[in-house]
């Protein structure tokens, strides 16, 4: 479904080329004071236009359509919409018969009985994280205590991301990597046993963003290689601060009150500029197909933002849920 949130609940909505894309969040704290500029810093970092990232540049200018009096929630549903403007579906009309390999052309043509918008990816595309950043920033505000710092630690391979940048562009092929999450000041106590285990609300939600393949969190797949012994987070002081963080932050998917650490992996867009062959319904045959128009080499330089809005919509929810229960 595109709604996600037991208190804290948030619902997107809109197409890469429709009139809009945007979000309507329930559950928000009334009283909480929300600007404009409070989306600025982190919409501008989801931005592209920067090297490796598509030139299709929107204004991405929040208007908070309801929820809003006077700069302060009000407890409605909060309204957040943003109109597309620089659109050109022309760039599309070639997997019409072609469905891209690796996006959801093929998919989301079979599931909605080929009813939806094709248009820049409709509404599968990477600019519907528009909608989960703008969420993200509300949630940001309802932990206001916390501290948020997301970074990409390596693309295609490489840990020195402008060499590996250079090399998909001289290459003409698009790229991954990795993107690395830590969250400061969570208080222990967070999630609920079993189903909405920390680590299971934020992996439900890193996997709303479109391109993620893989979610760890602490030592991850590391912890496989390791003892007990020396995975083990030995106990420091009464608050639980522990020597090392192997677990991430969490233990039994509750918040153990040190740094939550989780790390995505993001494919490679699949609009890669190279020539590929797939299945074509004019021929019945596979032909080559060669993506044009605007796109993203490797969309992981967009994603740090993106992972924070999720880690913060996921911890705002489970903070709201921990309110209710009076413990
Ligand atoms: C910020 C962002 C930007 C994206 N830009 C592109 C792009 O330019 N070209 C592309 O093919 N895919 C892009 N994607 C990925 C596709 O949206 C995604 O691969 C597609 O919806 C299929 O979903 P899946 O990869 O999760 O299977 C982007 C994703 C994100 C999060």
């Amino acid at each position: 479904m595109n709604s996600f949130g037991r208190i804290f609940r948030i619902q997107i909505y809109g197409e890469s080329h429709g009139p809009a894309v945007g979000l309507i969040l329930d559950g928000v704290p009334a009283g909480l004071s929300l600007q404009l500029e409070d989306f600025a810093g982190d919409l501008e970092r989801r931005k592209p236009g920067k090297q490796g990232t598509t030139t299709r540049v929107e204004s991405d200018l929040p208007e908070l359509v309801s929820g809003i009096y006077l700069g302060r929630t009000t407890g409605a549903p909060l309204h957040i919409q943003f109109k597309n403007q620089n659109i050109r579906s022309e760039d599309y009309s070639a997997f019409l018969d072609q469905d891209r390999p690796g996006h959801a052309d093929f998919t989301a043509r079979i599931k909605y009985g080929g009813q939806h918008d094709p248009r820049g990816g409709g509404h599968f595309s990477g600019r519907l994280t528009l909608a989960l950043v703008a969420a993200g920033v509300v949630a940001k505000k309802i932990l206001p205590e916390l501290q948020f710092a997301a970074v990409l630690t390596e693309a295609g391979g490489l840990q020195d991301i402008p060499r590996a940048l250079e090399l998909a562009e001289a290459d003409g092929d698009s790229i991954g990597g990795v993107v690395e999450c830590r969250v400061e000041g969570i208080p222990a106590g967070l999630g609920e046993p079993f189903f909405d285990s920390l680590e299971s609300v934020i992996s439900h939600l890193a996997f709303s963003i479109p391109a993620i393949k893989g979610i760890e969190f602490g030592s991850g797949f590391q912890s496989v290689r390791m003892k007990g012994s020396e995975h083990n987070d030995a106990i420091m002081d009464s608050s639980g601060q522990t020597m090392t963080n192997h677990a991430g932050g969490i233990n039994g998917g509750i918040s153990n009150g040190n740094p939550l650490l989780f790390r995505l992996a993001v494919k490679p867009p699949s609009s890669t500029p190279q020539t590929q062959t797939t299945y074509s319904k004019q021929s019945g045959q596979m032909e080559p197909l060669k993506i044009t128009g605007r796109h993203d080499l490797c969309l992981a330089l967009r994603v740090p933002v993106v992972a924070e809005a999720i880690a913060a919509i996921a911890i705002a929810d489970l903070a709201l849920i921990r309110r209710t229960q009076n413990i």
